[in-house]
């Protein structure tokens, strides 16, 4: 198996930490972020980094017991980049000074760095245009550089906004390059990893192969069942899988009947027929549909599908024979152990359908080949195993399937009528070019019926609601701004063709205060 060169992300709770893992993925660098409180010198010196990150974070290096990086990371011999508290740590940890909050040198959001020295190989590309607008987000400042440090660049609220020691390949900067605001941040980032003597060998292909040898090793002879949703994560799982050990994998898909129109029918085409894979389709409407009879709460429709799908996936895992390990597509986001400084419980906004518990329940091990991917990544692995683009690029589709986009009471009637006027939408948005620059887009049904006329006719029908956003990660999302003349030709096409819609509207809510979903 190969070995990745490896950087080290040391988090101190920084918003945006994981956007400094993107950056370095995105050069074909393999890192890992972990918290700052799991980072021990033994944790070092196993990880064997070749470089280390200190991360951004909201403390106070001047606060007695703020976050710290183990001394040894400094006496490893490794480059280390600081990033604004990891600045700050490193400077103080090296014989720096540094000045608390004030609001005279407070700086949030855009500034300037001019630079004061050009000669530094982590500035290769830099100050082209004699300065850089960078983002800053920093209350307390740098006031000493520590011992063996130069200045580089410099910006009116951040005297030594770049500074580095070159002998001991310790770079620190006080604004954020992994930030969309620091246009050009990525290039500081591919400078560093250069420097680091990165080569860039974490590419798909290899992680493929790795992948595959590391299922052998831990599945060995025994079988796994696999959960298969015709999302993407499920599905790069499955053939992965099912490529390290052919018939060992079964998949279960469990049909709710709360599928998109034809998606049973492609999913399972897809596995069993084009893959070839074992696949068990349950197909349970009439128990996921009955049940939700008369339901109308939103968290009680979650909690009943949830509490229904597991028995199902449960009832059809135990027909497999000698099954010992149960594949989930988590993805990395799901496993980095978060900063919690807070410490407070979240509220629950909404009860996530997935396979959470089934694992314990059953005496299962987990086989997760995704844990290690961001998902763009995964998307890149599904292409290498050959997954056709129309799959791979779909968009995120929720476990609970079209009931939490019927508000109200659920029917089959409704649920036809939803099936219909999302296939011509989603047609629509397919034929303008735009649907992959829209995050997730869908019709919801709404539980109205409005006033309408056709040809010399009273119509009393439904009113729906379409909804279409750009994201990032799900957390937070924006409208999607439709042209007048595209909006206007959808709701047309919608009333003209699905019989039990007389009456279109467009979801402009953003999240938050919204929420993707409409339930
Ligand atoms: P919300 O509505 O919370 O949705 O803004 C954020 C993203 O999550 C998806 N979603 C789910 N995905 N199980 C899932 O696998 C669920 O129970 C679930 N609920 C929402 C939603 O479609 C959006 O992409």
């Amino acid at each position: 198996m190969t070995q990745h060169q490896r950087l080290l992300i040391i988090d101190f709770g920084s918003q945006v930490t994981q956007l400094i893992a993107r950056r370095l993925r995105e050069l074909k660098v393999y890192c890992e972020i972990h918290p700052y409180q799991k980072v021990t010198d033994a944790f070092l010196a196993d990880f064997a980094p070749q470089a280390i990150i200190f991360s951004g974070g909201p403390d106070s290096v001047t606060r007695e017991g703020s976050p710290r990086p183990p001394k040894s990371a400094y006496t490893l011999g490794v480059p280390i980049l600081g990033i604004c508290y990891g600045q700050q740590v490193m400077m103080q940890d090296l014989g720096g000074l540094i000045e608390a909050g004030q609001s005279h040198t407070a700086e949030f959001g855009r500034a300037f760095v001019t630079p004061t020295d050009t000669r530094l190989p982590l500035l290769e590309g830099w100050f082209a245009e004699g300065r850089e607008q960078v983002w800053m987000s920093h209350g307390d400042h740098v006031s000493r550089i520590a011992p063996g440090f130069e200045v580089y660049g410099t910006s009116p609220g951040a005297p030594f906004a770049i500074t580095a020691d070159v002998s001991r390949n310790f770079y620190a900067v006080q604004f954020h390059p992994e930030v969309h605001h620091t246009p050009r941040g990525a290039k500081l980032y591919e400078n560093f990893v250069r420097l680091a003597g990165f080569t860039g060998d974490w590419t798909m292909a290899s992680y493929k192969d790795d992948a595959i040898a590391k299922i052998r090793a831990q599945v060995g002879d025994k079988q796994v069942i696999c959960g298969l949703s015709g999302g993407v994560d499920s599905s790069v799982a499955a053939v992965l899988i099912h490529e390290a050990i052919g018939d060992q994998l079964t998949c279960v898909f469990v049909d709710h009947g709360l599928m998109r129109l034809n998606e049973a029918d492609e999913v399972v085409s897809m596995f069993r027929d084009h893959y070839n894979i074992p696949l068990i389709h349950a197909e349970e409407a009439d128990l996921f549909i009955g049940a939700l009879e008369g339901v109308s709460d939103p968290e009680v429709k979650r909690k009943t599908i949830g509490k229904l799908f597991i028995d199902v996936f449960q009832r059809e895992a135990n027909k497999i024979e000698g099954a010992e390990f149960l594949a989930q597509g988590t993805l990395y986001p799901d496993v980095i152990e978060s900063v919690s400084f807070s410490g407070g419980p979240s509220v629950t906004i909404k009860s996530h359908h997935n396979v959470g518990g089934l694992p314990e329940k059953m005496g299962l091990k987990l086989v997760e080949p995704l844990r290690e991917l961001f998902k763009d990544e995964v998307r890149a692995l599904g292409r290498e195993l050959g997954l056709p683009e129309s799959f791979i690029g779909r968009h995120p589709f929720p476990g609970p399937g079209l009931a939490i986009r019927c508000p109200g009471e659920i029917t089959r009637e409704k649920l036809e009528i939803l099936r219909k006027a999302d296939a011509v939408y989603i047609d629509q948005i397919r034929k303008h070019g735009l649907y992959d620059e829209i995050w997730q887009a869908f019709v919801a049904i709404l539980p109205v019926r409005t006033v309408g006329v056709m040809g010399d006719g009273r119509t009393y029908d439904y009113a729906c609601a379409l909804r279409a956003v750009t994201s990032v990660d799900g957390m937070t999302a924006d409208y999607y701004p439709f042209s007048h003349d595209f909006l206007g030709e959808t709701a047309t096409r919608i009333i003209n063709e699905v019989k039990g819609i007389n009456r279109v509207t467009y979801d402009i809510t953003s999240k938050p205060p919204g929420t993707i979903e409409w339930e």
